[in-house]
């Protein structure tokens, strides 16, 4: 299954909504996204905040009003049932993520409140999707960069047994699902990133050997090519090192939001310098057999994070015309090498 990807649907460069199914099934990113690829994860729009029609402000009225009580599953629904239609797999992204969560409400909450909301979530989006989703990104980026657990609200309300609270209560919502920790900056073992990449490997055994269902884990690689210090991209066998160590635990392994910027290169170096990194990374990951799939964060440089986040950057397998880039073809190579 390594042939994936995705993000949000819209044409507009600026507009992150996702359109009708009768718009998507139009252009040329719904075109070629179904020939392309074989799975789907939704880039915003399953998030909790954004599927939770409360958030900034109280709902109206009574006693739910400190409650986080509706959904608009409109745009998710949308995302998933199209690609459903064309026989695409779609991966789950993501129930607990105290940055995208309903923050403002939440810190106003107990303790026993929040932790009442966050099963409700998980039961609730778990439960729209069954039958439709049956992968799931559990808990995202839960570490800071130097390999404590980052600060955030489920932290601060419920200690560090969220992360494993959340995966049980998944299970529960759906024990057939596949459930999966995701992070960034953790690729590779002894990288640049050496303390966060170790965390998130003892975090991960830690999981395991406390039998929490957890099934696999999901390794960002958002790179820059010209990064130094702890923004250099790790080697391919740093990454094949990682990846061989969490195969041991039991795990699977993912390569699940992968872009290289390029924009501070010379521009001559760009497309080359972007294809190598694609072709070996992906090689080398393909090497270790607890590894089962690549997902690009996008994949036309039209509709990136990136720019819309930081600057102008070329960073995704397709140019913004959604003309193949010398990044697609370093990655077809690498997925003929298998
Ligand atoms: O949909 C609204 C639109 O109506 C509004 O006009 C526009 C104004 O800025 O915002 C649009 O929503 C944006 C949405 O992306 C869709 O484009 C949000 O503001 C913006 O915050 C949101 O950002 C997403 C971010 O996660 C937060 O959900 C990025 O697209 C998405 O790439 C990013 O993805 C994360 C992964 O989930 C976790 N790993 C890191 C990765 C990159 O940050």
């Amino acid at each position: 299954n390594p042939d994936v990807d995705e993000i949000d649907y819209d044409e507009s460069k600026h507009e992150g909504v996702a359109p009708e199914q009768t718009h998507v099934k139009t252009t040329r990113y719904a075109r070629t996204l179904s020939r392309e690829f074989n799975a789907v994860v939704v880039e915003h729009h399953l998030k909790w905040a954004p599927m939770c029609v409360d958030e900034p402000g109280p709902c109206p009225g009574g006693e739910s009003s400190n409650r986080l009580g509706r959904y608009d599953f409109h745009h998710a629904d949308a995302i998933v049932d199209w690609a459903i239609k064309h026989n695409m797999k779609v991966k789950g992204h993501v129930l607990a993520w105290h940055v995208t969560s309903p923050g403002s409400l939440l810190e106003e909450m107990s303790p026993q409140q929040v932790k009442e909301e966050l099963r409700r979530h998980i039961f609730t989006t778990m439960g729209h999707f069954y039958g439709r989703i049956k992968t799931w990104d559990v808990v995202n980026e839960a570490l800071a960069p130097d390999g404590s657990l980052a600060d955030s609200v489920f932290l601060r309300k419920l200690g560090p047994g969220y992360i494993e609270q959340c995966f049980r209560w998944a299970h529960q919502a759906d024990p057939d699902a596949i459930l999966l920790y995701n992070d960034n900056k953790v690729e590779g073992m002894n990288g640049p990133n050496a303390r966060k990449a170790d965390a998130f490997y003892q975090l991960l055994a830690d999981l395991k050997r406390r039998n929490v269902p957890i099934h696999g884990c999901g390794i960002q690689a958002h790179f820059n090519a010209s990064g130094v210090g702890k923004n250099r991209p790790p080697t391919p066998r740093m990454v094949k090192n990682q990846i061989h160590r969490i195969g041991k635990l039991g795990l699977s392994v993912n390569i699940s939001e992968m872009d290289v910027r390029v924009s501070q290169l010379p521009p001559n170096l760009r497309q080359i310098a972007q294809r190598q990194i694609y072709r070996d990374i992906i090689a080398a990951a393909l090497t270790e057999s607890c590894f089962d799939g690549i997902w690009t964060w996008g994949f036309t440089d039209r509709h990136t994070w990136v720019t819309h986040f930081y600057y102008d950057d070329e960073p995704l397998l397709f140019d913004e015309e959604y003309t193949r880039k010398e990044a697609y073809y370093g990655l077809r190579e690498a997925l003929s090498s298998i």
